[in-house]
């Protein structure tokens, strides 16, 4: 099973890059820009993760991604990343990025997309991964802060290759967005939004009728709606499921009671990704791991999880039909 696992073509859909950044780097980084880190050392950081739901980890993702400062910063953790996919035999991979979290601290727009295009340019180069790079809107934030962002990323239309929404769902819901992402639409820009993570079932309904995404991320909360579970399975929507990270967040009190391999039978578009890797403890093949060790999936449900994610990214026709 392991070699089955390591040799997977793997896609990932759902990855924030501020969410690889591991502890070392982390130290590394807040040392390189004289940055006092409110920890002893790297294993003061790691005890710290222990995690009572998505805002306790948001305090902490938003709090570790104050060192990144700089082009090379981004470039540096957005590498590493690259290297793990490498080992993982990720092929082909979709990242999101906050722009919103740096340029709030001073960090001009185009330095966190220059640094992160320029890492994946390379790792195509050199390994072939070919990826896209989603930017994400906070949720937390208001609707007009949003519309400011998504100005600014008009002068780098062709660097960005779709628009989503993340950070603090509940209270936060879609109906929140829907200038915005009507204005991301219309800029030619393929949505996505975390929807059913924390938040009930009707924020999915809200984020394909009102913000028109072609994709869900999370989604797991479908599960409280037979009617909107048979319109996923039918209309075929993806939804980018992050295990560790359900497990790590009490979205799922453990491995054993999480659903993905229900709504896979089901006929729903699932796939397997990271989410923030650094902070939930596995990459892609960790995240796969898991689902055959501890929900007992078959190779073939594992290819179908593979399969599906390529069917739901965002390459051509003529590469997807390479992967399969
Ligand atoms: N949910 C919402 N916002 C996030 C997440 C997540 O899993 N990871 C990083 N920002
Ligand atoms: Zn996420």
């Amino acid at each position: 099973m392991e070699i089955f696992l390591a040799e997977l073509p793997k896609i990932e859909l759902h990855l924030h890059i501020e969410g690889t950044l591991e502890p070392e780097m982390m130290f590394a980084l807040a040392q390189r820009n004289g940055i006092t880190l409110p920890y002893a050392d790297v294993e003061a950081v790691r005890a710290a993760y222990q995690f009572a739901n998505l805002q306790s980890f948001l305090d902490l993702y938003y709090q570790g991604a104050a060192v990144l400062c700089t082009e090379q910063d981004f470039y540096d953790l957005t590498w590493a990343y690259l290297q793990r996919c490498q080992q993982d035999n990720v092929v082909h991979t979709e990242i999101f990025f906050d722009p919103q979290t740096h340029t709030a601290r001073g960090v001009d727009f185009a330095v966190p997309l220059q640094g992160i295009r320029r890492a994946l340019a390379e790792a195509e180069r050199q390994w072939g991964i070919t990826s896209r790079l989603i930017m994400c809107i906070l949720r937390h934030l208001s609707e007009d802060e949003g519309l400011a962002i998504l100005e600014q990323a008009v002068d780098y239309r062709d660097e960005i290759d779709g628009i989503g929404l993340d950070s603090a769902e509940v209270g936060n819901p879609p109906s929140k967005f829907v200038r915005l992402f009507q204005r991301a639409r219309e800029l030619g820009w393929p949505c996505v939004a975390h929807a059913g993570e924390e938040g009930p079932a009707s924020y999915i309904w809200d984020a394909l009728d009102l913000l028109k995404v072609v994709r869900i991320d999370h989604g797991v909360r479908c599960v409280d709606d037979p009617l909107l579970m048979a319109r996923l399975a039918s209309e075929r929507v993806p939804l980018t499921v992050c295990p560790l990270s359900n497990t790590r967040l009490k979205v799922f009190e453990q491995m054993a009671d999480h659903t993905i391999l229900d709504l896979l039978d089901r006929g729903l578009c699932v796939t397997v990704n990271s989410d923030d890797p650094a902070y939930f403890g596995g990459y892609m093949t960790a995240n796969f791991r898991a689902l055959a060790t501890e929900l007992h999936a078959s190779r073939e449900q594992l290819r179908m999880l593979s399969l599906n994610a390529v069917e739901a990214c965002w390459l051509d026709e003529r590469q997807k039909k390479a992967l399969r």
